[in-house]
């Protein structure tokens, strides 16, 4: 041991040693347990008083670096390496906690993380099985595809013109009319509603929603500082609408056909009655129309196919239909608020997936996309009457919900209130996933939100037994 203070430097001679044995037990020169030469021999080493090295050592042993033994001396402390660690990295869980954006609910991780084990049996997944994904279709379309030098480029702000201009046509067969000038292309519908959350509102603005919503499992608005009211279906709409709204500024989000997690489709009179209420209160509206492919019966039409006055931010995509994974969706809004969300996704990704984009526009185009969602319907409806069979047989003195009319959900309410963490828990334990209804109403105790879509008829069978079986204790 050469080293000494350095009496020239602006540190304190005491700083410096206890900066020079931290160095030491840091770089593993002093392992844990390693015995400290005696008070005296220090002092006579460093050139300093005892009562400077009896300093630094009570500072060491304080911070838990060393530890003194009773007639022994003192030693490096066994958690010295811990402490040493906690101290030179960032304190990364308050920059965690201070952040923006609010976390998901901890049984949406587990959800998430859930997801990936294979042996699980997926009850609530909001996602098309992989059997029912057209994959070796995509594969086959590729080879298909023609590709011009800058098809795979960076694409335009607001996407490729040649899918935007295939979407006008597709959008026509809902009614809606529109032009490529119209249309924004994003990386699905989620990125839709957060560019619409940092676009076009206002902190503190706020957002009407349904009850249940989706939103609140998702959390766009919530993170930019926006209050969620929920609008019960049996509420006088015009005056709630009114009485909240006040001088705040404010926007309605809606999933009128096959909602998300009840998959109730709304009446044309419902349809009717929302447009016309927001329409008078200038309020506007967010459509998102992400399942509507997907009804099994009779169509009904989007609110955007009333709107003569730009009233309507309509939302699609192709999660639901054809693949997640591509990560395609548009919005179809007026001019001004498309290029000032394409302005926003230019800042956030530079575009979405150009060549997600070339399959998309080339699936709608020939036709392959409709052709593939006529039968995706009929397997969905096969499905369903699966489930509604199962439910009939075993959950009807328990629980009730109601037929399907198309998507991916059945909202099962149970009579009494026993769906909670808990129960949650106790699936998983049985590896059965369920997504319960707190996550999109943090009161709701009574609602599965149950997939047909994702686990195959036999998991499906077997799920739903062990749900029963935990149901009934
Ligand atoms: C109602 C609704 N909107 C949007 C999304 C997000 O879709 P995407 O994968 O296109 O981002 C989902 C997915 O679950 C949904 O159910």
């Amino acid at each position: 041991m050469h080293w000494k203070p350095d009496r020239q430097s602006h540190l304190t001679v005491h700083v410096q040693i206890v900066e020079w044995m931290k160095t030491r037990i840091e770089r593993g020169d002093w392992t844990v347990g390693t015995k400290l030469p005696t008070q005296r021999h220090l002092a006579a080493q460093f050139e300093v008083n005892r009562s400077t090295i009896n300093l630094v050592l009570d500072e060491l042993k304080a911070d838990g670096l060393l530890e003194s033994k009773i007639g022994s001396g003192t030693f490096v402390a066994n958690n010295s390496w811990n402490v040493l660690l906690d101290k030179s990295q960032p304190n990364w869980q308050q920059h965690i906690e201070a952040s923006i954006h609010k976390p998901n609910y901890h049984t949406i991780q587990l959800i998430n993380e859930c997801e990936q084990n294979d042996n699980i049996i997926r009850l609530g997944t909001g996602e098309l099985s992989p059997e029912l994904l057209p994959t070796k279709q995509i594969e086959h379309s590729l080879k298909s595809l023609s590709l011009e030098s800058r098809a795979i480029g960076y694409s335009e702000p607001q996407g490729s013109k040649k899918l935007r201009s295939i979407l006008c046509e597709y959008l026509k067969k809902r009614g809606i009319e529109t032009a490529p000038e119209n249309i924004l292309i994003v990386s699905g519908a989620l990125q839709a509603l957060q560019l619409i959350a940092v676009g076009l509102l206002e902190e503190g603005a706020i957002i009407f929603q349904e009850h249940p919503s989706y939103l609140n499992s998702i959390h766009p608005f919530q993170s930019a500082g926006m209050r969620m009211i929920p609008v019960q279906r049996d509420d006088n709409l015009t005056n709630t609408l009114r009485v909240a709204k006040r001088k705040r500024q404010s926007l309605f989000y809606c999933v009128p056909t096959l909602h998300n997690p009840t998959g109730r489709n709304w009446t044309i009179e419902e349809r009717k009655a929302l447009y016309s209420t927001c329409k008078q209160l200038q309020i506007p509206i967010i459509e998102d129309d992400v399942y509507h492919e997907l009804l099994f019966e009779s169509s009904s039409p989007a609110l955007k196919s009333f709107d003569q006055s730009g009233q309507v931010l309509y939302v699609g995509s192709v999660s639901k239909t054809l693949s997640p994974g591509l990560r395609i969706g548009w919005i179809v809004a007026p001019e001004p608020v498309i290029q000032r969300l394409a302005d926003i996704k230019m800042q956030t990704d530079y575009g979405s997936s150009a060549f997600s984009q070339e399959i998309v526009a080339h699936w709608i185009a020939t036709g392959l996309y409709e052709s593939h969602i006529l039968q995706l319907r009929e397997q969905l409806k096969l499905r369903a009457t699966f489930v509604e069979e199962i439910l009939e047989q075993q959950f009807q003195h328990i629980a009730t919900w109601e037929k399907s009319e198309g998507g991916f959900y059945i909202w099962l309410r149970f009579n009494e209130p026993i769906v909670n963490k808990a129960l949650f828990l106790n699936l998983l334990k049985k590896n059965v996933l369920i997504n319960p209804g707190y996550i999109y109403d943090t009161s709701d105790l009574h609602h599965i939100r149950l997939s047909y879509a994702y686990a195959s008829l036999e998991e499906l069978k077997e799920g739903l037994n062990i749900l029963m079986e935990l149901t009934r204790r």
